[in-house]
């Protein structure tokens, strides 16, 4: 990419600067190459000259001139000492190319990292909530991020299918079966719902209230779970399956699928072992009966209850043991609600006091809430709303959208394929377009609006190039001179792509790509405006912009896969 070029030039310069002595010797800094907020600044910038100043006596602006003069590249020297660089005319109609022929590989990495990320992990026996879908929709993107820049990525669904909350769940069906026979019994865990299995959870936390023996049922309810007892077992597995079968469902609606899903269960032989690492290593302390961690900096965190229980805590050390040992990624990736922070800085930093990996090696990617201006979901429904309905809901709404903007020849079964692409991309890209950690606002106005910042915007202006394309034959290459500046932008946002989705990867920032796509849809539909593409003045003008129409439909293709939405030819 033309930002490694630029670098490499860069580096080089300085190397040679210093064998010249015109550079003090010593440990050069990492040349960082950056998009300056500003188009007229240049393509890209650096910083360097700054950083190497605090180095050597010179000031920026002469050590920046001093690098300038020594490559082979134009730059500009900007205030106080920034290095500017613009992408030649001639570049940028090579880069043009090299997207047409690279197609969908174009701006592929070739990092070969392994990672880990875990993404989605609802819980069994409770209705796919919304923040699980946050989770799902972002950890999927920051996991075709990765791949796309080269790595081996390992997707874990870490299913919540353990835990004392079981115990509650597992209570009630038993009271609900008592004197069932055998086949009733079996008719009952077939035909369960994950809606009832979340009632009779909600209607034991009512009873269970003021009811210190309700609660203790549970807990030896839980126990007999833990000791493998049968019966509860069956329990278990139903609600398991139930549960699986519904979010697959889900999955199926959203187009994701996760590589692996281990669940917490999964992990269960494990803990003992883990405890007793945990307590060799002098890490665990006896505090009122139960097994916990201590930190300098943070609460200390539960290894085991006082009642002998296993933790989600516990659970989670032996999750990262098993992902080291069974993958032995460079680093893991968890996507969850951001009130889970503390949770992973205290399982990561055990890591390291475990002496297993580096706290470093793990990062928490945390997203904030969901907000509707009613509070809650409303679809057209009714009032218990599940996210499968949310979900059908902006199908149905984006057929309607279609079907008034027809731009016609749709048939039916295209129509509902579009109107489940935009409908379904929709919901992904307002939860993608700003940064995860950000709570984020559900409007059905903003989701489904053709002229905004929308994946439906996005999607239309795709559409709109395929529609050009479909009309005549695009040539591979264009040597067209004549360029104007609402083509010259746009050449210059399609020749950003590959950093762009760089960046958006180490930055764990799906919203980067949607800025960048947003930004190259409409720049190509400011340079429609201005300028016919099929009725061109000229036929060398008529085939540049053709390349161009067929460069920005596959790099906007390109950046809505990679956030997990598909793009329609038609629409
Ligand atoms: N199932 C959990 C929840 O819904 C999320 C799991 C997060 N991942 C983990 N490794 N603990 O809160």
């Amino acid at each position: 990419m033309i930002a490694d070029e630029f670098k490499e030039e860069i580096e080089e310069a300085l190397v040679l600067l210093q064998k010249q002595g015109k550079l003090s010797a010593g440990d050069l800094p990492e040349v960082e190459v950056e998009v300056p907020e500003i188009p007229e600044h240049g393509d890209y910038s650096t910083n360097i000259a700054l950083r190497l100043s605090k180095l050597t006596e010179q000031s920026p602006q002469e050590t920046a001139h001093l690098i300038a003069g020594a490559l082979k590249h134009p730059v500009q020297v900007a205030q106080p000492g920034f290095l500017n660089m613009s992408v030649s005319l001639d570049r940028l109609a090579v880069e043009m190319a090299e997207i047409l022929k690279q197609k969908e590989r174009y701006g592929k990495g070739s990092e070969s990292k392994k990672i880990v990320v875990e993404y989605s992990s609802p819980n069994i026996a409770k209705r796919f909530g919304i923040g699980h879908l946050r989770s799902t929709i972002i950890g999927q993107a920051i996991y075709n991020l990765f791949s796309f820049q080269g790595n081996r990525t390992i997707g874990d669904n870490h299913l919540g299918d353990w835990g004392t909350q079981f115990g509650a769940l597992i209570y009630q069906i038993e009271r609900v079966l008592e004197g069932k026979s055998d086949s009733e019994r079996k008719h009952f865990l077939l035909n369960l719902s994950v809606e009832e299995m979340e009632r009779l959870y909600t209607e034991f936390h009512l009873q269970a209230e003021n009811n210190e023996k309700l609660r203790d049922d549970a807990r030896a309810a839980f126990k007999r779970l833990e000791d493998g007892d049968t019966s509860t077992r069956e329990i278990w597995e139903a609600s398991r399956r139930i549960s699986l079968k519904e979010f697959d469902e889900i999955y199926s609606l959203l187009g994701v699928r996760i590589d692996h899903a281990l669940g917490e269960a999964f992990f269960e032989k494990d803990l003992t072992g883990i405890i007793e690492e945990v307590q060799k290593k002098g890490i665990a302390k006896e505090s009122q009966g139960a097994l916990i961690v201590e930190f300098e900096d943070m609460p200390p965190a539960m290894l085991r209850k006082s009642d002998g229980a296993s933790t989600y805590f516990t659970r989670d050390l032996a999750t990262a043991r098993y992902r080291l040992k069974k993958w032995e990624p460079d680093f893991v990736v968890i996507e969850t609600g951001a009130e889970q922070s503390l949770h992973f800085r205290q399982v990561f930093r055990t890591v390291e006091l475990l002496g297993w990996a580096k706290e470093e090696g793990f990062f928490h990617v945390g997203h904030g809430l969901y907000r509707t201006k009613e509070g809650k979901f409303s679809t057209r429904r009714g009032k218990t709303v599940q996210l499968k309905e949310v979900l059908e809901d902006a199908i149905e709404r984006a057929e309607e959208i279609i079907e008034g903007s027809a731009t016609g020849g749709l048939d039916e079964y295209e129509k509902k394929e579009v109107a489940r692409m935009v409908g379904i991309g929709g919901v992904k890209y307002n939860d993608l377009v700003q940064h995860p950690r950000k709570d984020i606002v559900f409007e059905w106005d903003r989701i489904l609006n053709l002229r905004g910042n929308s994946a439906a915007y996005i999607q239309y202006t795709h559409a709109r190039c395929q529609s050009i394309l479909g009309k005549a034959r695009t040539p591979r290459s264009s040597s067209y001179k004549d360029i104007s500046p609402a083509e010259t932008s746009l050449l210059r946002i399609l020749q950003g792509f590959p950093l762009q989705a760089r960046l958006a990867s180490q930055r764990f920032s799906p919203n980067l790509m949607c800025s960048y796509a947003f930004s190259l849809a409409q720049a190509y539909n400011h340079f429609y405006q201005q300028h016919r593409v099929l009725e061109a003045e000229s036929k060398e003008a008529k085939d540049f912009r053709l390349c161009l129409t067929a460069a920005t439909a596959q790099i906007l293709k390109t950046s809505l896969s990679l956030l997990g939405i598909e793009a329609p030819e038609r629409m």
